[in-house]
């Protein structure tokens, strides 16, 4: 296998909507369940408060083993590794769900030792546990060091799946001026968070992850919400987080190829592949050029096409 072969036969799952569920809300859980999205994530951190924690933890095994979930991928959000939270999370959930559970999310990682620290505690579970199915990992890119050392991070762990950008805690860690989480920057045209999601884009994109972008707290506003999945996409990511249900169908539509594209990339693939037999390197096709570069492109769309089953 080659290097590039290997980042690319992690698993592969579709992440155009990631769903945060408070885990200490059985009624938004239950909710959750029957949600057509990509991806849940039942949340251990910030959702939930530090003295319904522990009960949390409960609740989610619960949930997870008693509702019947539509969403594909199923993940556990927990707490970082510098608080007293985060191995009892792991063990807890893994414990009582690791069958079930796809992957963890790892919140506020600042250096690959924290990714580190879940991927050990992972295989000590799986062992103990006899567990069928490897869990992968996911993790928050969301405080100023993590930002520093995410090409580090991103290349740490054959467990890792994905990167999500957290702008909500990351705006505070860098103190920046802002009022409400994902909020655009104001009088700082016209993207504010160009240069931290590019970032983040190279550095998965460079280890065959999957770049996500985080929340957009003001749900009610959803051309801004959809300008934002727009922005995203446009990088390379692949898809944004949901903190509201008003929020899953604009992100899974943006981030999903339209049925056009998805025939033209086909056409144009074939059409190329046609002219390289006939010793042809760059050709027209419908008044656009079509050369090797531009079939890696397409390529893209295809793949990503097939992923969704379009
Ligand atoms: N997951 C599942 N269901 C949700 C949901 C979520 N994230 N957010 C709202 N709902 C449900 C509500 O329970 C309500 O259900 P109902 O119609 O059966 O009563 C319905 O969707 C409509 O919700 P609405 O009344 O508009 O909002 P709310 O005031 O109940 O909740 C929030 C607003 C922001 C408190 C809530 O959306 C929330 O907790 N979001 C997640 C927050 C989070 O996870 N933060 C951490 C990551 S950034
Ligand atoms: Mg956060």
């Amino acid at each position: 296998m080659t290097e590039t072969e290997k980042l690319r036969s992690r698993p592969k799952r579709l992440r155009r909507c990631q769903l945060s569920v408070p885990g200490s809300s059985e009624k938004m859980m239950t909710k959750a369940s029957a949600l057509e999205l990509d991806h849940v994530f039942l949340d251990l951190e910030d959702a939930v408060a530090p003295n319904a924690k522990s009960a949390a933890r409960g609740m989610i095994v619960e949930a997870l083993n008693n509702l019947t979930w539509t969403p594909k991928t199923l993940c556990v959000r927990i707490n970082d590794v510098e608080t007293q939270y985060c191995y009892e999370d792991i063990v807890e959930i893994v414990t009582g769900a690791g069958e079930i559970i796809d992957t963890i999310m790892l919140t506020k990682a600042k250096s690959a030792h924290d990714v580190m620290f879940v991927h050990l505690l992972l295989d000590q579970l799986e062992q103990k546990l006899g567990l069928k199915n490897r869990i992968g990992i996911e993790c928050l890119i969301e405080e100023v060091e993590g930002m520093m050392n995410v090409e580090e991070i991103a290349a740490c762990s054959d467990r890792l799946e994905c990167l999500v950008f957290g702008m909500g805690d990351y705006s505070a860690s860098q103190a920046m001026n802002l009022r409400s989480v994902g909020g655009d920057g104001g009088s700082y045209p016209p993207d504010l968070w160009h240069y931290p999601r590019y970032k983040l884009t190279i550095a998965c994109r460079a280890n065959g992850l999957d770049p996500v972008d985080g929340p957009y707290a003001n749900f009610r506003n959803e051309q801004a919400f959809r300008t934002e999945c727009e922005r995203g996409n446009v990088l390379g990511m692949v898809g944004k987080w949901a903190i509201h249900p008003s929020q899953i169908d604009i992100a899974q539509e943006v981030f999903s190829p339209s049925v056009k594209s998805v025939e033209d990339a086909r056409h144009q693939k074939q059409a190329y592949a046609e002219a390289l037999e006939a010793g042809l390197g760059a050709i027209n096709v419908d008044g656009v050029m079509v050369d090797a570069a531009s079939v890696r492109i397409l390529q893209n769309i295809i793949d990503k096409a097939d992923l969704i089953g379009m």
